[in-house]
């Protein structure tokens, strides 16, 4: 991957706001480029997971974000968008981006993606990424499945997209909620093509 490109990070608006929040702590810890768009919708779970209050201000988002990460030195490497903002960035062919990661994903953001409705700048951006043969990983948060949800992960699957469904390999002997999100995010690191040693891996 090359380090200069930005990578586009959105989080939508299904449980485990966490998952994103520590993807995004890994990428800026390590100084990657971050283009960081939140689903509006997402801010009530932001707050009732975890106490992490967003609004429609970009600077608020990013300031506050920052701050909970404790990352405040980071800043440079963060760029934020709202989901309304079409004139962004990534929604641009033209913007050229190491792909992008949706963690976690709304079945409904999955629904708009598998049917190209671009109602909103992840939507946009994750249509710009698959026309333009980009990366694109997906994080679909929900259980049980339905048909419909697994029709549209097949169709973005056969599109290059990366599913990954947040699940944990108990092989890795978790012995906490945080070793099970270090898990997950390093299984969605290892996808991106992102080293990283956040899990115990398998080995004999
Ligand atoms: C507390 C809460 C948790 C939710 N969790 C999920 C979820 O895990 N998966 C999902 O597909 N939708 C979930 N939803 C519903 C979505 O938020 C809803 O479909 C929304 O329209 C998605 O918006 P977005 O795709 O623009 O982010 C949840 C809603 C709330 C309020």
């Amino acid at each position: 991957m090359d380090r200069n490109l930005p990578i586009i990070l959105a989080i939508s608006a299904a449980s485990g706001f966490i998952l994103g929040i520590k993807t995004l702590e890994y990428l800026l810890e390590h100084d990657y480029k971050i283009e960081l768009i939140i689903s509006q919708n997402a801010y009530y779970i932001a707050e009732s997971e975890l106490g992490l209050i967003l609004n429609n201000d970009r600077d608020f988002i990013k300031d506050n974000i920052l701050k909970f990460l404790n990352l405040e030195n980071k800043s440079e490497n963060l760029k934020v968008w709202l989901d309304s903002e079409f004139h962004a960035n990534p929604s641009s062919g033209s913007y050229k981006t190491a792909g992008m990661l949706i963690v976690p994903s709304s079945m409904s953001t999955v629904a708009a993606i598998a049917s190209g409705y671009t109602s909103n700048l992840i939507i946009r951006s994750a249509d710009v990424c698959i026309k333009e043969k980009r990366k694109l990983l997906v994080v679909p948060r929900e259980t049980p499945l339905s048909s419909i949800h697994l029709e549209n992960l097949l169709k973005l699957s056969n599109n290059g997209v990366i599913i990954v469904p947040p699940t944990v390999g108990f092989y890795s002997e978790p012995q906490s909620l945080d070793d099970c999100i270090n898990f997950i995010v390093g299984k969605i690191l290892d996808l991106f093509g992102i080293d990283n040693s956040l899990y115990k891996r398998w080995s004999l």
